[in-house]
């Protein structure tokens, strides 16, 4: 077990394209992490039907279209196992015997469930909702996995994951793992608005799969200083999205702009133009590992195979492992 690579579980649920926030906030590092740790990345269907429970026809499709937004965003299918969650029941069968020792009251003080809840004006949860962390717990937990990019909202959850691996091992044997959190360089990133952050669901977003065109419209349209009338005017990067979206995007100019715009020596139009460039510059790459993938939309079906048969086997080892521990092995012995 020492000597092991130390391992990575994290993903998503499959509900719409990826955007910038998603790949400053923990793609980006998934992407950096997959050299040094075994990856293992969830394609959380069934946590997507705790708030979609409906039969949802797009499911088949979003989980196309976000394999293909990690593939382009530099996740490498040979060092980065991408696999869907309905298809491993042992994640499954680990929730159930989390959930005999997990409070209810834990998960309704859950500062996560309680946003996502009023987002989606839940006056009542259903179980599997107000249950989804126990079901991350056991999809992190299965896996063994050492540490868990994630974005800022998923802290609760990974909290969770580490106190039931703790009561686990404490009450039967200890074979389960604390998971480390890792949140990414930039936790929040606000949207095209200003206002909130980047959320598919508030319209404010550049995907990953944006155009050119569409990236440069896009900022185009971004929200500025609004005192600011003439490219003379002095300017107030402290309220300007397209200043917070340099820092990210542009750092090595950040001084230079602020300073120039502060002086009323660099216009919006310019300025919006250096940061298409840089967004566009990191999209560029991503661009064309997509269209690889578009000509060959076989090559997802086999990856999504091949990688949910390999996630398998590591799950079916571990539950081994637990129902042992568990003195659930009656006849295995
Ligand atoms: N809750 C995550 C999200 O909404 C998705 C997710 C499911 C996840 N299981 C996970 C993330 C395990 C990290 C680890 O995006």
């Amino acid at each position: 077990m020492s000597n092991r690579k130390k391992r990575i579980l994290t993903g998503d649920r499959p509900t719409g394209n990826l955007h910038l926030g998603h790949y400053v906030g923990s793609l980006a590092n998934r992407v950096k992490l997959q050299n040094d740790y075994e990856s293992y990345i969830i394609i959380a269907d069934v946590q997507a039907l705790t708030t979609h429970w409906e039969k949802d026809d797009y499911l088949a499709r979003d989980i196309y279209q976000i394999t293909t937004d990690y593939l382009a965003a530099g996740l490498d299918p040979d060092l980065s196992t991408i696999f869907i969650q309905s298809m491993i029941p042992e994640i499954h069968e680990l929730t159930i015997y989390y959930s005999m020792f997990t409070s209810v009251n834990v998960l309704r003080h859950n500062p996560t469930i309680k946003t996502e809840a009023a987002q989606h004006g839940f006056k009542d949860m259903t179980y599997g909702f107000l249950g989804y962390p126990v079901s991350q717990a056991a999809d992190i937990s299965i896996f063994k996995a050492d540490l868990v990019p994630v974005g800022e909202d998923q802290v609760p959850h990974i909290e969770l994951a580490r106190k039931i691996v703790r009561r686990f091992n404490d009450l039967y044997t200890p074979v389960l793992v604390e998971p480390e959190v890792l949140v990414g360089d930039v936790p929040r990133l606000i949207g095209l608005d200003g206002k909130s952050k980047m959320s598919k669901s508030l319209n404010n977003s550049i995907f990953l799969s944006d155009s050119k065109d569409e990236v440069n419209k896009k900022i185009r349209n971004a929200l500025t200083d609004p005192a600011r009338i003439h490219k003379t005017d002095p300017g107030h990067p402290e309220v300007c999205t397209v200043y917070e979206y340099h820092k990210v995007f542009n750092p090595g100019e950040i001084e230079e702009i602020e300073a120039d715009c502060r002086k009323g020596q660099i216009g919006c139009v310019t300025c919006k133009k250096k940061l298409s460039g840089k967004i566009n510059e990191l999209l560029d790459p991503m661009r064309e590992r997509r269209q690889k993938y578009l000509s060959h939309p076989e090559l997802i079906t086999e990856i999504l195979m091949e990688g949910t048969k390999k996630a398998h086997k590591v799950a079916d080892a571990t539950m081994a492992e637990v129902r042992e521990a568990m003195g659930l092995n009656y006849f295995r012995k």
